[in-house]
C-alpha cells in the first residue's frame, strides 16, 4: 500500500506505547485514525490530544477479548470514516512470572493472555477482513507480535506471540491466493520503551490469578531495565509505516537480535537444544551501543 493521505487506519492499543505512536504515525501522514483501547482515560487523552493537532480521529473503548466488542469496533469505525484501509491488531499484556512451568501457571494467566494478545488478534481479522476484501481499494493489516514469537519459550506470552506470527503469515498466503490487493505484516520488536510491564493495569477483576503471584524481583527489575531502555515508540512506528508501503511480511526492527534468532532455527535444523537468551551478554552488547 503506497498512499495513506485520505485513507483509515484502525489501531487497537492506540493509547499507549508501540500502538499510540502509530496512531500519530497514521494522522502525521493524512489519515483518518480509529484508536481503540480497554484503558478509557488514556484512550480519552490520546484522542483529545490528537485532535487538539486537528487531525480526523475516533476514539473506541474496546476489549480486545471480546469478539463482539471487536465488533462493534469494527461497526463504528465504518459508520465514522467509511472504508478501512489498515488494521494495526496490535493491544497487547504481558503476565508475571513465566519462569514457571507451563503446568504451574494458572488458568487465569493463560485466558487473559491468549484472549488479549491471541484472540484479539484473530477477532480483529474476523471483524475487519470482510469488509476490507469487498470494498476491494488497497489494504494492510499488521499484526503485532515479539521477537518472543520468534525464540523458544514456554508461558502464556511467547505462546500467543508464536500464534500471532503463525496466523499472519496463514493471513499474509490467503489474501495473497485471492489476489487480494490488501497486505500483511507481523511486527516482532525487541524491547521496545513503553509501559507493558505495567500490563497488570488493565488485567479483568475476573481473572485475576489465584495467589498473588510474587514477581521474580531479580527478574522483574532486569526486565523493567531492558524495556526502559529500549528504542522509542516513534521508531518502531517510522519502521512500520515504510514496510506497510513495501509489502513486507516481517517486520522486525531491532537487527542485533538477528544472531540470536538465527541460532534457533540453525539449532532446529541442527536437531540441537533449544538457544537460550544470555542475558549478560545483551546488557553488554547494549552497553556497546546495539539496540536490543
Ligand atoms: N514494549 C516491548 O518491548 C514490546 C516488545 C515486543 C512486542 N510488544 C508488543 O507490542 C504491543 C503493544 O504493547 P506496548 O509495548 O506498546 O505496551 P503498552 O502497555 O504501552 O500498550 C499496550 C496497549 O494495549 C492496551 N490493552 C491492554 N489490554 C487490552 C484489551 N483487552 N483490549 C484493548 N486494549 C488493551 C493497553 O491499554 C495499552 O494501551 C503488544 O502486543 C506487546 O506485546 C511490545
Amino acid at each position: 500500500m503506497r498512499d495513506f493521505e485520505g485513507r483509515t487506519a484502525v489501531v487497537t492499543g492506540a493509547a499507549s506505547g508501540i500502538g499510540r505512536a502509530l496512531a500519530d504515525g497514521f494522522a502525521d501522514v493524512g489519515m483518518n485514525v480509529v484508536l481503540a483501547d480497554v484503558e478509557e482515560e488514556a484512550l480519552a487523552a490520546a484522542v483529545a490530544e490528537l485532535e487538539g493537532r486537528g487531525h480526523p480521529v475516533l476514539g473506541v473503548g474496546v476489549d480486545a477479548r471480546s469478539r463482539e466488542s471487536v465488533g462493534e469496533l469494527a461497526r463504528r469505525a465504518t459508520e465514522r470514516f467509511g472504508h478501512v484501509h489498515v488494521l494495526v491488531n496490535n493491544a497487547g499484556v504481558a503476565s508475571m512470572g513465566e519462569d514457571r512451568g507451563v503446568w504451574e501457571i494458572a488458568d487465569e494467566d493463560w485466558d487473559w493472555v491468549m484472549g488479549v494478545n491471541f484472540y484479539g488478534v484473530l477477532y480483529g481479522l474476523q471483524a475487519f477482513v470482510p469488509g476490507m476484501l469487498e470494498h476491494g481499494e488497497e489494504g494492510h493489516i499488521v499484526n503485532t507480535a515479539s521477537l518472543a514469537g520468534l525464540l523458544p519459550g514456554g508461558g502464556p506470552y511467547s505462546v500467543s506471540k508464536h500464534g500471532v506470527l503463525a496466523l499472519t503469515e496463514g493471513l499474509y498466503r490467503n489474501l495473497a491466493d485471492r489476489g487480494a490487493a490488501i497486505g500483511a505484516s507481523v511486527l516482532c520488536p525487541g524491547f521496545v520503551n513503553t509501559r507493558i510491564f505495567d500490563a497488570e493495569r488493565n488485567r479483568p477483576k475476573e481473572l485475576e490469578a489465584p495467589e498473588v503471584q510474587a514477581p521474580n524481583e531479580l527478574m522483574r527489575a532486569v526486565g523493567e531495565a531492558l524495556i526502559q531502555g529500549g528504542i522509542q515508540p516513534a521508531e518502531v512506528a517510522e519502521i512500520v509505516l515504510r514496510a506497510i508501503q513495501e509489502g513486507d511480511l516481517y517486520i522486525l526492527p531491532h537487527p542485533a537480535w538477528d544472531p540470536i534468532v538465527r541460532g534457533r532455527f540453525e539449532g532446529i535444523l541442527g536437531r540441537k537444544k533449544p538457544v537460550s537468551v544470555d542475558i549478560e551478554d545483551l546488557m553488554r552488547r547494549r552497553a556497546a551501543g546495539e539496540k536490543f
